[in-house]
């Protein structure tokens, strides 16, 4: 496994960050995770559109264009040379006073991470994961907006632990007002017969690239597909769900808070979409 780090467009032997810096003290950061088909980065437009929205929502100025974070991330791929490759961009606030006020912070730092993609245990995507409805509450927008996608993931890390104490591999968090949100990393579908549903960018959740093209999928293959506001009794009639993400693409759900979903396999609607997803990456570039 080969792993390389850039950080501000030099790629260190020996990469270091300072303690003072504000993505360090305070989490006060974006970033973004890209994923690659043939060791090129897939989808990198909207992560960098999605990174400089991110980057307004906390009045973060980036100091690179598109451009040069392609250039960037493409020397970085190549001095690292794997076979398919993890890509992380951070943008930090930038070295500045032990103060949470981000004055005194003059420059972001910028480093790409390139390292060895680990796919997914083959098992999960045969015979879906195991998703515990947590107590912890996804972040209420009117706080830290989940749809920023932050240096902040404090409460993504607390409700995985709670998974991981249940005995899940994924959390679900209802939002403050009681209603569906998302996973710690990944966006969540849910299957009553015919019908899609999705929790809408408005429920406070991440607008997920991977959730964005697999509503496009679902639309232009004859699936009826409603994002809406779903109440936690949604979830007692299901016929299938899953997650979606950059990395782990779509993810069959078949238990939830250990109960078994339909038959305990990957349901039809969520094979289906398996494969279109999988067709369109493959069509990439
Ligand atoms: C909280 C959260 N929701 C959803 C997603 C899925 O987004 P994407 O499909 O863009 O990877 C992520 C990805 O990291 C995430 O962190």
């Amino acid at each position: 496994m080969t792993t390389k780090i850039n950080i501000n467009g030099t790629l260190e032997e020996n990469p270091q960050i300072s303690v003072f810096d504000h993505g360090f003290l305070f989490g006060d950061s974006v970033y973004e995770v890209v994923s690659t088909r043939d060791n090129k980065p897939i989808y990198l437009d909207r992560h960098l559109t999605r990174l400089n929205n991110s980057a307004r929502g906390l009045s973060l100025e980036i100091p690179y264009d598109n451009e040069r974070f392609s250039l960037e991330i493409d020397r970085t791929l190549q001095a690292a040379g794997n076979e398919e490759s993890y890509i992380r961009i951070v943008v930090t606030r930038g070295v500045g006073d032990i103060d949470i006020d981000p004055s005194s912070c003059q420059t972001p730092n910028v480093i790409i991470y390139v390292t060895e993609t680990h796919p997914y245990p083959r098992e999960s995507y045969e015979n879906g994961i195991n998703v515990a409805l947590v107590s912890i509450k996804r972040n209420p927008k009117e706080a830290l907006n989940p749809g920023i996608k932050t240096g902040n993931y404090l409460n993504n890390v607390l409700a995985k632990m709670e998974a991981n104490k249940l005995g899940a591999q994924d959390a679900l968090m209802l939002s403050p007002s009681g209603y569906l949100t998302e996973c710690t990393t990944s966006n969540i579908f849910f299957v009553q017969g015919e019908r899609i549903l999705t929790p809408a960018i408005d429920c406070g959740i991440l607008p997920g690239i991977t959730r964005e093209v697999v509503l496009q999928l679902a639309r232009e293959n004859g699936f009826p597909v409603e994002e809406g506001s779903w109440p936690v009794e949604t979830l007692d009639k299901l016929d299938e769900v899953f997650l979606t993400g950059t990395l782990k693409k779509i993810m069959p759900v078949t238990r939830l808070d250990g109960k078994q979903i339909g038959n305990g396999k990957p349901g039809p609607i969520t094979q289906r979409l398996m494969r279109l997803y999988d067709a369109t990456l493959q069509s990439l570039g």
